[in-house]
């Protein structure tokens, strides 16, 4: 997109100390210059910026680069955006080659509403800090809530006067649009102010710019919203908005954490206080896009709820899209229906930090403890409740994770475990087949399928040749993979939508490892993981195969649906009669049972074998116990099944 010779120029035109001097505070020290890191938090500065190299390195956390790796890294650019923002600072021009005249436009026209929000946040700044309305009106407001001058214009506060069309006036005066001033919802349709007499609070989106507004009335007109917002455009889309980010981001790096609250003036309060890892979903529930900006900068959350219990569950199930999205998340119920701004003032930063250290409560488990608490002598409710809590926990994509919570939950609720466990299970396959629904959806054309396997899996000569008469040995492996060739793709409609090859998966577990067959292993670990990544299970990558025992067994197996009729004169016992199409789930199911058996059969012989084998009485006694511990993961294997966290 940008010339090479271009990015050059950028490159060696910006200064790495000036760049970064806009967002950590260098110091010279000899040839190089010094700050503490942004990256990690620490007290001494590692931190160094070398002007004659170009470059910086923190010798505390490790990172280093140029100009555009720092600005990449601190503001979360993309390259091109990184290298667009050097080039504008430096006045490089970047030529606009590959974008169609629609792009253009739309960048201009995005361009052209940044610049009037800008101009008219410095409006209603310059009304709050020199208008005699403004002082007296907005700013001791703000001053009677505590806010300093400093962050009143960290955060670029402002006010509105009372005048109907003040603003709308001097914009226009000014060259400004008035449609833009209208579609940014500056100017109301009929032409006049739409903040009139409010404090304003500008939104900014990642990179500082003004993309919105809220006005705060200052009177209780029980009419009159107490915030009014600006409307969508295109250039503020409040689900992708968090208030404060942009001020917030940098810290929230630092201390790998980030603070969720409610209000503006929370933000403020607290940011003000020295906790500045604060942010507000700014007058929307939680939305996913929101939470994905969070991680952006760190995977850890703390949600900070005022202290009414009104609808406390129902605002905590709402976190359920931090779970979705892999962040840990903790809440605090602050004490005494204080909100973090009162509490704040009150208790002072300190004690305000230790009663949330105090108090971060895992907010799964806060939920567990909630229905115990209130639903103890309830049982229809709590399990109503529990089934809810349930859904949250099937929404835990780490399973680790999820059997930790599944254990302390059951604690908590003074629950057997198993039956929690069977309960989440469920939706855990319930949440698979959704995603892989999505995936399915999205998922690249078939040619490009084949491809992709072919470019990916080398080709295994080394056991060619022996290879598939070493197959025919293993029947059992053989069938699972009939079965995954077959019913891949098929739905499970007996288990909750899940695919064949996600069941097949659910039931073997990690045992495919076990085989012993290195074709078989290769395919059933090839499709296991093409699945992890995104890729939606195809019969027809395996017939496409470059390897042409691959294909051909592909073939083999996938035509003759059969393929194991013959297999009791083999001594396979069969534990239940064709035809196996019949029933794709329970042919699955009973293609793992016969492996898992005949393994079990092959380990019981070794048992057997070593017991009789062994002469001395204190080995033999060792052995008999562990022999024993294994029948006994024999008999319960096939119980154990239905009860696997997966
Ligand atoms: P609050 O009523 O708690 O507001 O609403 P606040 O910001 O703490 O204000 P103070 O402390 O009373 O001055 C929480 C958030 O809900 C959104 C705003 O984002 C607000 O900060 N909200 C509330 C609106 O968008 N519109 C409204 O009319 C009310
Ligand atoms: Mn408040």
């Amino acid at each position: 997109m940008i010339p090479p010779e271009i990015i050059e120029e950028i490159n060696s035109t910006a200064k790495i100390e000036e760049v970064i001097d806009e967002f950590v505070n260098l110091k010279r020290r000899g040839v190089n210059m010094i700050g503490l890191c942004p990256f990690h938090n620490e007290k001494t500065p590692s931190f160094t910026v070398s002007p004659s190299k170009n470059l910086f390195k923190c010798f505390g956390c490790g990172k280093g680069g140029n100009a555009v790796h720092f600005l990449m890294e601190h503001e979360q650019f993309s390259y091109p955006e990184a290298l667009k923002f050097l080039a504008e600072r430096y006045n490089i021009k970047i030529p606009e080659i590959e974008r169609t005249d629609e792009q253009k436009q739309a960048d201009q026209e995005k361009q052209s509403l940044l610049i009037i929000n800008e101009y008219a946040q410095k409006f209603f700044t310059k009304n709050l800090f020199e208008s005699d309305e403004g002082r007296t009106i907005g700013l001791s407001y703000f001053k009677h809530r505590g806010l300093l001058e400093s962050t009143i214009e960290t955060f670029k506060l402002g006010y509105s006067p009372k005048s109907r069309d003040q603003f709308t006036q001097e914009a226009i005066k000014n060259g400004y649009n008035l449609d833009k001033l209208k579609s940014l919802g500056l100017v109301s349709q009929s032409g006049y102010d739409f903040y009139r007499e409010r404090v304003i609070f500008p939104f900014h989106n990642i990179s500082g710019k003004v993309i919105g507004f809220g006005g705060r009335i200052l009177k209780d007109q029980a009419k009159a919203p107490k915030y009014l917002n600006s409307p969508e455009s295109s250039i503020y889309n409040k689900r992708k908005t968090l208030y404060g980010l942009y001020q917030a981001k940098s810290e929230i790096r630092k201390l790998n954490q980030c603070i969720l609250v409610e209000g503006y003036t929370d933000v403020l309060s607290l940011y003000q206080n020295g906790i500045k890892n604060v942010v507000a979903s700014s007058g929307t529930s939680l939305t996913i896009e929101q939470v994905k900006l969070i991680k952006r900068f760190s995977d850890n959350t703390v949600v900070l709820y005022d202290g009414d219990q009104a609808g406390q569950n129902a605002a905590l199930r709402g976190l359920d899209i931090f779970l979705e999205n892999n962040l840990n998340v903790k809440v605090v119920v602050l004490p005494d229906n204080s909100d973090p701004d009162s509490y704040i003032q009150k208790v002072g930063t300190e004690s305000f930090k230790q009663y949330i250290s105090d108090n971060a409560k895992d907010f799964i488990l806060k939920l567990a403890k909630n229905i115990q608490d209130t639903l103890a002598n309830d049982p229809v409710n709590k399990s109503i409740q529990i089934k809810e809590l349930v859904k949250s926990l099937s929404k835990i994509s780490d399973q680790l994770k999820r059997s930790l919570y599944i254990k302390e939950c059951a604690n908590i609720l003074e629950l057997a475990e198993n039956s929690l466990i069977k309960e989440v299970n469920r939706g855990v396959r319930n949440e698979i087949g959704k995603k892989t629904k999505e995936i399915n959806r999205a998922r690249p054309a078939f040619k490009e399928n084949v491809e992709y396997f072919n470019k990916t899996i080398p080709e295994d000569h080394s056991q060619k040749d022996e290879g598939i008469q070493l197959d025919s040995e293993r029947y059992q492996e053989r069938d699972i993979i009939r079965a995954l060739l077959q019913h891949g793709q098929k739905e499970c409609t007996h288990h909750e939508n899940i695919s064949g090859l996600e069941y097949l998966r659910l039931l073997i577990g990690e045992s495919f490892l076990e085989f012993k067959n290195k074709t078989y292993l290769k395919i059933i670990s090839k499709a296991f993981e093409d699945h992890d990544n995104g890729i939606s299970f195809s019969a027809n990558r395996f017939i496409d195969h470059s390897d042409k025992h691959i294909s051909s067994l592909a073939v083999d197996l996938l035509s003759d649906p059969n393929s194991y009729a013959n297999w009791e004169e083999k001594g396979v016992q069969l534990q239940t009669q064709r035809p196996i199409d019949e029933n794709h789930e329970k042919d699955i199911f009973q293609s793992v049972m016969r492996f898992f058996m005949t393994y079990f059969k092959e380990q019981n012989l070794i048992w057997k074998e070593k017991i009789s084998e062994c002469t001395d009485d204190a080995t033999r006694i060792i052995l008999l116990t562990a022999y024993k511990k294994f029948k006994d993961e024999m008999r319960e294997h096939a119980s154990k099944l239905n009860t696997v966290i997966i």
